[in-house]
């Protein structure tokens, strides 16, 4: 007996094959929503990393980047962040929402690919963790390029992804689909530059940190 596939590759197979890179998240949320799909990367919980490295925001402005239901925003309102936190899943935003009805955080449905004019050089923070990866390579350079454009000035921004260099890519289908060092390091650009780039869990994630 073969084991089913995942609800969450048959939906992002049927989603790219439509030449759409992002369409099947919202469907895996709507579908984890009603109870038939699990949606792999949710936790109830931060990000460990996030977790260990947070400093006081003093009200300066952070961006979370693919939120999904809230939790490394909350992390960060917690630590004194004034939060906005952006999903391309409209269910996932109301899901987080839903989640955290005190909240002081800005929850909003943009896509990276095409985000508001206003978001540029606007953030003291932006973190981004495992969300470009979740899109075809083709569309990486325009993801990064507009990651890119949110930092302001002085500020930070924390980049993970997996790290190709550690992972059989000869046999590897994606999503997601890993970052090599230099398509992290490309997120120095346009006035951004790496500050640190360092591999965590044995290797298979890159933590990298970026300011302006
Ligand atoms: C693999 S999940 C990671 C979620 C979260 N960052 C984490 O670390 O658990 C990718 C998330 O990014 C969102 N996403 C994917 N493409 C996006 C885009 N172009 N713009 C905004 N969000 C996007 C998805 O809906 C999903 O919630």
């Amino acid at each position: 007996m073969t084991t089913p596939e995942p609800a969450d590759r048959v939906l992002a197979r049927a989603s790219l094959a439509e030449g759409d890179p992002t369409g099947w998240f919202d469907r895996l949320y709507t579908a984890a929503a009603r109870g038939e799909a699990e949606v792999p990367w949710t936790r109830g919980r931060p990000n460990a990393d996030l977790a260990a490295w947070v400093r006081p925001g003093e009200g300066r402005r952070a961006l979370v980047v693919g939120s999904a239901l809230g939790d490394d925003a909350e992390l960060l309102a917690a630590h004194g962040w004034a939060v906005t936190a952006f999903d391309v899943a409209p269910t996932a935003v109301a899901a987080a929402r839903d989640r955290f009805p005190r909240s002081d955080v800005d929850y909003v449905v943009a896509d990276l690919l095409h985000p508001p004019g206003e978001w540029r050089h606007a953030f003291d923070l932006v973190v981004e963790i495992i969300n470009i990866q979740a899109m075809p390579r083709g569309f990486r350079a325009a993801a990064v390029k507009s990651l890119a454009s949110f930092l302001a000035p002085g500020g930070t921004a924390i980049v993970s992804e997996v790290a190709e260099e550690n992972m059989d890519m000869a046999h590897w289908q994606g999503p997601p689909w890993p970052f090599s060092r230099a398509e992290i390091e490309s997120v120095a650009q346009d006035g951004v530059r790496l500050v640190s780039l360092d591999t965590i869990h044995d290797g298979a994630r890159y933590w990298a940190t970026f300011t302006r």
